[in-house]
């Protein structure tokens, strides 16, 4: 299969596409995603087959605008209206009880609920709405694989298998949306994907905000199927580097006497300090927790493509948008954080 280059005034092709149950990868602010028609089953299953992912994981559901989810929700929580109305279109995905029979269970995961987003991006907003038909949007790219930023990532990934990529260059926000659960019995929306809109923002407009358990404990069974999959992982394993100067030095003159290639993924001063010291390094610039997540897909993918055994990446603290990079970047050093001193055991 030909995978198509479609530009803003190349809308109308695209989404004939997907009237016609194609895939389509579009662009958003967070990261790219894999567009079907979310009413389509077997389009949604395709998605999972180029993807190479099972398909027990509930998907989000995006749409133009909020009209379009009145179609498929009988009744709305009392925040709805004020988080709509503060955070649309934008990184935050809202979960809301789905009438039965609208979406089929590759969309729901089995669920009674579905997750709906409207993505703040022009020409993905103008292709759903002349599509007329909300559309899946999983990550643009091959499971297993840091989710696709650019549409070069998507390319790398999934070129030959989708019908084409509606372009937009590199995205602003680098992480996926928030997820926010407001189906909790007590009436209290729960986060259960840290992304761009964080806590401090939400319970601003809402009130009283919880993160769902498994987000901090990790032991704990995953509430969403989703949650149980290794994502966003290089081949290459990743360490991340809590601390100063020293912790970086202490890390790479371990990796070196076990003759280890280094790739480095940190601001600009960490990386001028160390360049001459290991093999490859991506600077994401500034000492800027929005600059390390924008770039961070794009930092791990590009390191892993290197000749090199291992990738040390810089930490941030866990506040604000440093809760969704830190559960990204934890993700991809396969949940572990380091304690720095234990690699010298
Ligand atoms: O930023 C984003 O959200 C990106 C871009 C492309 O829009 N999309 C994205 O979509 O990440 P997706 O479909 O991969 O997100 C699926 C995740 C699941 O892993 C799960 O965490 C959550 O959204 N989710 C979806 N439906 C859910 C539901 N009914 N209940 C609980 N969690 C749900
Ligand atoms: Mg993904």
């Amino acid at each position: 299969m030909e995978t198509k280059k479609f530009t803003a005034t190349e809308i109308d092709q695209a989404s004939a596409l997907i009237r016609q149950g194609e895939l389509i990868a579009f662009p958003t602010e967070t990261v790219y995603g894999l567009g079907a028609n979310a009413l389509d089953e077997q389009a949604v299953k395709q998605v999972y087959a180029v993807k190479g992912r099972p398909s027990d994981n509930p998907l989000i559901v995006h749409v133009s605008d909020f009209e379009m989810v009145k179609q498929y929700v009988t009744e709305f929580p009392e925040h709805t209206k004020k988080l709509v109305d503060t955070f649309w279109p934008g990184p935050l995905t809202l979960i809301f009880k789905v009438k039965p029979d609208t979406f089929s269970t590759t969309v729901t995961g089995g669920l009674k609920t579905v997750a709906f987003r409207m993505p703040n991006n022009k020409a993905t907003l103008d292709l759903i709405e002349i599509a007329n038909i909300p559309l899946v949007g999983p990550s643009a790219n091959t499971s297993g694989k840091p989710s696709p930023t650019t549409p070069q990532h998507v390319y790398h990934d999934l070129q030959g298998k989708i019908a084409g990529i509606l372009e937009d260059g590199p995205t602003q926000i680098g992480v996926e949306s928030t997820v926010l659960d407001l189906t909790a019995a007590d009436g209290v929306p729960v986060i259960l994907r840290p992304g761009a809109i964080t806590k401090q923002q939400l319970e601003q407009v809402v009130g009283k905000v919880r993160v769902d358990q498994h987000l901090v404990s990790e032991k704990e069974a995953p509430k969403a199927p989703g949650m149980k999959y290794k994502h966003y992982s290089p081949d290459v394993p990743v360490w991340i580097i809590d601390g100063d100067q020293q912790v970086f030095e202490k890390a790479i003159n371990w990796a070196k006497i076990k003759n280890k290639r280094i790739g480095l993924f940190a601001d600009e001063q960490v990386v001028s300090m160390f360049s001459n010291e290991v093999d490859e390094v991506f600077s994401f610039g500034e000492h800027s927790v929005e600059e390390a997540t924008r770039l961070l897909f794009a930092g791990l993918r590009s390191l892993d493509e290197k000749n090199i055994d291992v990738i040390f990446a810089q930490a941030f603290p866990e506040t604000g948008l440093g809760i969704a990079y830190m559960n990204r970047l934890k993700k991809a050093a396969n949940q572990n954080i380091l304690k720095i001193n234990s690699i010298f055991e």
